[in-house]
């Protein structure tokens, strides 16, 4: 018999692109994680209507009305446990989450940042990007760990900045590429092959890939 499906919970603040591409991989049965609740700290989200209509359980839990962020994740936390939750993926969740609750999940919860880690945390990435002149950018699936967008990196893609790029069409490549390594992370992490070691992440299988090379020399 295969193993029991994680019960994964997502956590959204807003349209929900990386949540859906999580949904569209969970639906294969051999999927290592099952989507079982979308939370949202913004009852307004997009993406949780979204969620909704597809039959999804979902949940609510609006910041604003918690005096503090103890508070606001004591009612997440609950909310994860009614929910039987194994797993967590934060897919564009704009909160910063307690020391506590952090440690509560370390290494059962990943996050998705569009930036190239250690690189560009924070917001506005791509501005920044354009703004040091990088010619290579992407993004990265980390554990979460107390710090902000740091934690060990289980799987990152690049993609070349070119000169007529905006903020926009950078983030746009960028945000392809997102949809395409949340679902790989979840399923590595997920299998239970993974094992981490201080910052670095092993176990994915290898592979043999060529340079990512901007400008291509050809
Ligand atoms: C993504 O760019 C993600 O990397 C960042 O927030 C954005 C969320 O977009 N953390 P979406 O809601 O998944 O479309």
């Amino acid at each position: 018999m295969s193993a029991p499906r994680l019960r994964t919970a997502i956590l959204i603040s807003g349209r929900g692109s990386n949540m859906a591409s999580l949904i569209a991989a969970a639906k294969s049965p051999d999927f290592p994680a099952e989507i079982v609740l979308v939370l949202s700290n913004r009852p307004d989200a997009p993406g949780l209507a979204s969620a909704k209509a597809q039959g999804f359980a979902t949940a609510a839990v609006d910041h604003k009305i918690y005096a503090g962020r103890e508070a606001f994740d004591a009612s997440l936390q609950a909310m994860l446990e009614a929910h039987r939750i194994d797993f967590i993926c934060l897919a564009g969740f704009m909160r910063l989450l307690t020391a506590g609750f952090t440690q509560a999940w370390q290494g059962r919860m990943i996050n998705i940042h569009p930036a190239l880690m250690p690189s560009y945390k924070g917001l506005h990435t791509h501005e920044r990007a354009l703004a040091d002149g990088v010619k290579i950018h992407g993004c990265t699936v980390h554990y979460v760990v107390p710090d902000m967008d740091a934690g060990p990196i289980i799987a990152q893609a690049a993609v070349p900045v070119l000169d007529d790029d905006t903020p926009e069409t950078l983030g746009a490549r960028v945000l392809a590429q997102e949809h395409v390594i949340y679902p790989l992370a979840l399923k590595l992490a997920a299998s239970g092959l993974l094992h981490i070691n201080g910052q670095r992440v092993l176990g994915a299988a290898p592979q043999a890939l060529p340079a990512l090379i901007v400008p291509h020399p050809h």
